[in-house]
């Protein structure tokens, strides 16, 4: 990985190990929060965060505390995700999930706790946040994740789960399910700057609302291609499950073909956005290009 984003997912995983330090709940409660939080994943939503952020010259301080908020945001959907109830699986970032490791009361409790620390780490006094950024990026946030993002987007996913769907339909499951918390990534981070404006935060949203359909459109074409090894998780779930992809419905190689279409599109839109914007452009690509 380049070494500027590795330096800030290094940088996330600091702030998310203290975010999650001595809280006062039940120690199983903790241990749980912090299993599925801790120690893995590409902190793709953190780096969204810092460099867009970067790009604006948002304040550390304020993107620290987003970052956190986004992971742990995610952190909880995959807790939840995993869950027999919804797509069973018993492996997750290399280790056992969460309801395997503690059990499924324990996971969706945890998952529930991470949501609400989310919006804690928005509104807390040291975020360095004022009023009004604090009132914009809770709003962001729950629109994301909620009903109208990842939460609608899932009850779509399983709705559909073993049926035919039009493009257009899955579009619409990928855009909500995973596209909506990467597209609050960049925009809470856009809005943890002082010098964003209307314009700049249409030129961001028309890149996050593109990189975030290819997130979800690589993540399909590499539950086929990529190895458990490799993915942390088990490979071949989608067609285990009957889930509906874009490389069931369109093939794998027309889906690398739109990712990249929509890649190259996100990248043009933020060209003027500042002079700043390298580390953001790499995020881009390391959403595209990964492995895993
Ligand atoms: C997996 O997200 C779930 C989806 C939204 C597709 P990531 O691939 O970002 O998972 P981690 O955080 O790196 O483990
Ligand atoms: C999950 O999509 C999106 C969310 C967690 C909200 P997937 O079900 O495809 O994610 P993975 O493949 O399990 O990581
Ligand atoms: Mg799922
Ligand atoms: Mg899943
Ligand atoms: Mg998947």
């Amino acid at each position: 990985m380049n070494p500027v984003l590795a330096e800030y997912q290094a940088r996330a995983e600091r702030v998310l190990t203290h975010s999650l330090e001595s809280l006062q709940t039940p120690a199983k409660l903790l241990a749980a929060m912090q299993y599925s939080t801790l120690g893995g994943g590409k902190r793709v939503r953190a780096l969204l965060v810092y460099a867009t952020g970067l790009a604006l010259d948002a304040p550390l301080q304020r993107l620290d505390a987003v970052a956190a908020a986004l992971e742990c945001m995610h952190a909880y959907s995959l807790i939840h995700d995993d869950l027999p109830a919804m797509d069973d699986d018993d492996l997750r970032r290399g280790k056992a999930t969460n309801h395997i490791a503690f059990d499924q009361a324990t996971a969706i409790l945890a998952g529930d706790a991470l949501q609400t620390l989310a919006f804690e780490l928005v509104a807390a006094q040291e975020s360095g946040l004022s009023d009004a950024q604090v009132r914009t990026i809770t709003t962001c946030l729950a629109n994301a994740a909620g009903r109208t993002g990842m939460v609608g987007g899932q009850m779509l996913d399983i709705e559909a789960t073993g049926k035919d769907l039009e493009l257009v339909q899955l579009e619409n499951i990928h855009r909500g399910k995973t596209g909506a918390i990467i597209s609050a990534a960049v925009q809470c981070g856009a809005y943890c700057s002082d010098y964003v404006t209307v314009e700049k935060i249409d030129y961001l949203q028309h890149f996050a609302e593109k990189i975030g359909l290819a997130f979800q459109i690589i993540d399909d074409v590499l539950d086929v291609e990529a190895s458990t090894e490799q993915l942390g998780k088990q490979k071949g779930a989608d067609a285990a499950l009957g889930k509906s992809t874009y490389p069931a419905l369109i093939g794998l190689e027309n889906s690398r073909h739109l990712a990249e279409k929509l890649y190259r599109e996100a990248i043009a839109s933020i060209e003027s956005i500042s002079d700043n914007t390298g580390p953001l452009l790499d995020v881009a690509a390391l959403i595209v290009r990964r492995q895993f």
